[in-house]
């Protein structure tokens, strides 16, 4: 192996990260398409209609936010962020399963995602409950790679104290308007994004390699800002934005009486407060990396990731 072959991917010839996460986010975007790549099973493999069910769901993806952060969570703590790729990729499959969850007609019955149909219209509803539940357990034999302690984690996050629970709060809400107030608000965006988001941090951590559970208050308390942060600027965006950037219908939140950060406290206030969430998450990155014995440029890769949360357009 040379050394350039050891060199966390994306970092320069001095082995430092690069500052900014957009260039994170280049550099890693073919690996983390490759592992997906390899990870799922090929659509011509019984039982084709679920494989291509899945595929669809999982290609063109997204952003690839929750592999990058848990990338993140690897170089922040001073890991091998190639051993932590695959662990990394699986989390993109817990996020698209609980998407293409999101979309059916008894949740937020939507029939546009990533710029194509949702898996249920493509597909059939049935089709598309099952190509969840592939993704969601698919996920799960990949982490175990990185061991139990990253089992756990997600396990913890994606589940009914997690992901699931914030969905189920996110359901009984709607039409619930300012009676929910800021802490009901809270409590649905912090148990379907921010959750996930804590889980991705911390898997990436474990299967990096190198830092010890020490950091993982930290850690939490990082991915609990950005992943508030995060699901403000998806309320926002989807008052803002336009369906060619957002590759989903804008204005969906409000037709089905969504309770959102825009919905109760307006937009202006709500791009204010996800600011003031990402500010305090940089704040926190580099108490992270000393602790964690980050790479070279964590720091700053973790604090510019909190910030472009909030000013991405989709
Ligand atoms: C959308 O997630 C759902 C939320 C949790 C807000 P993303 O905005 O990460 O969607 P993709 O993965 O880029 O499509
Ligand atoms: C979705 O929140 C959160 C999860 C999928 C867990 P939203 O319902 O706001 O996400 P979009 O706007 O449909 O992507
Ligand atoms: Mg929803
Ligand atoms: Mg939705
Ligand atoms: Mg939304």
């Amino acid at each position: 192996m040379t050394d350039t072959d050891r060199r966390p991917m994306g970092a320069n010839a001095e082995g430092t990260l690069p500052r900014s996460f957009r260039e994170f986010a280049v550099a890693w975007r073919s690996p983390i398409e490759e592992a997906l790549e390899s990870i799922l099973p090929t659509a011509d493999r019984e039982p084709t209609r679920l494989h291509a069910a899945m595929r669809h769901a999982m290609f063109p993806g997204g952003k690839r936010f929750r592999p990058l952060l848990g990338l993140a969570g690897a170089a922040a703590t001073g890991g091998d962020l190639r051993r932590a790729l695959r662990p990394a990729a699986a989390l993109e499959l817990v996020h698209t399963y609980s998407l293409v969850h999101d979309d059916l007609p008894c949740m937020d019955d939507d029939d546009l995602r990533r710029g194509r149909p949702t898996c249920h219209i493509a597909f059939d509803e049935a089709t598309a409950v099952l190509a969840g539940d592939a993704l969601l357990t698919l996920a799960f034999e990949v982490v175990a790679e990185a061991g139990a302690e990253a089992v756990v984690a997600l396990a913890r996050g994606a589940g009914a104290a997690g992901m699931v629970g914030g969905q189920v709060f996110d359901l009984a809400a709607e039409n619930a308007g300012a009676a929910l107030g800021l802490d009901g608000l809270e409590r649905i965006h912090d148990g379907k994004t921010g959750a996930l988001i804590i889980a991705s941090l911390e898997v990436g951590r474990v299967a990096g390699g190198a830092g010890g559970s020490e950091v993982s208050g930290l850690l939490a308390e990082y991915g609990a800002l950005i992943g508030r942060a995060f699901q403000v600027a998806d309320d926002c965006l989807d008052v803002t934005g336009t369906a060619a950037e957002l590759g989903k219908t804008p204005g969906a939140d409000q037709a089905h009486g969504k309770s959102t950060y825009p919905a109760l406290l307006g937009l202006e206030r709500s791009l204010e407060i996800a600011r003031d969430l990402a500010e305090r998450a940089g704040a926190v990155a580099g108490r992270i990396v000393e602790l964690g014995g980050g790479l070279d440029g964590a720091e700053s890769l973790l604090q510019d990731l909190a910030l472009s949360v909030v000013s991405r357009k989709s």
